[in-house]
């Protein structure tokens, strides 16, 4: 069977591309990366690319006049590379309605929290001023409203009592890795669809036991 081909966007260190690159190295993997396109220049997870070998692209937001153009951009390099899902992988810029539209269910988003709680940046400090005992990541597809959409995987986290910010997004990347290449993999076996606002899951999930913390 064919691989579903991935265009991944990156704006920074790229672990959660790394994560990407390394499932789809197993030869068993429905998913290969066609593309890895970084809207700045010095991105660490560029670098990450070429040691793997696959194709890059920067197309730097600030060469063009408005986001509508940035998008038409973006849109066309990831059209060319045969791109069938976009994964947003610390991708830092608002997409428009125009290319979130374009791309609807073929694009998707990873998030350092149980959505729909602490949409938006520095959700590791809110949910440690929050007090709240479990927090965790979320792949979905994308929306135009940020960080929201039809959800595909989450992983709960515990917020141990001597956390601070750097030891729980320690704690919550280690989930990403994992969730991340299992929604690709879900999405690519054919075996999510989107409800509404929700996203069904054929097949065995193997969900593991609720995480209550502290445990009893
Ligand atoms: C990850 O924690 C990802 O969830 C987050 O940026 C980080 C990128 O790290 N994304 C968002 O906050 C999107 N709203 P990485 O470059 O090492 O994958």
């Amino acid at each position: 069977m064919a691989r579903l081909k991935l265009v991944v966007l990156i704006s920074g260190r790229g672990s959660n591309l790394q994560a990407l690159i390394d499932a789809c190295a197993e030869p068993d993997f429905p998913a290969e990366i066609s593309l890895i396109i970084s809207n700045r220049a010095d991105a660490g997870g560029l670098t990450r690319a070429e040691t793997a070998g696959i194709a890059t692209a920067v197309v730097p937001h600030g060469n063009y006049p408005d986001r509508e153009t940035f998008d038409s951009a973006l849109s066309a390099t990831i059209a060319d590379a045969g791109g069938e899902l976009i994964c947003l992988a610390g991708f830092m810029r608002v997409l428009t309605a125009g290319f979130v539209d374009q791309w609807r269910d073929r694009l998707i988003n990873i998030h350092p929290s149980l959505l729909p709680a602490f949409r938006g940046l520095d959700t590791h400090a809110r949910a440690l001023a929050e007090g709240v005992r479990l927090t965790g990541c979320t792949v979905h597809y994308v929306r135009t409203e940020v960080d929201a959409g039809p959800i595909i995987v989450q992983a709960g986290v515990p917020v141990m009592p001597d956390d601070d910010e750097a030891t729980l997004a320690t704690r919550v990347l280690a989930a990403e890795h994992q969730c991340y290449p299992l929604a690709v993999r879900l999405i690519a076996e054919g075996r999510t669809s989107v409800h509404g606002e929700s996203v069904t899951i054929s097949g065995p999930t193997n969900c593991p036991n609720t995480l209550i913390n502290p445990s009893l």
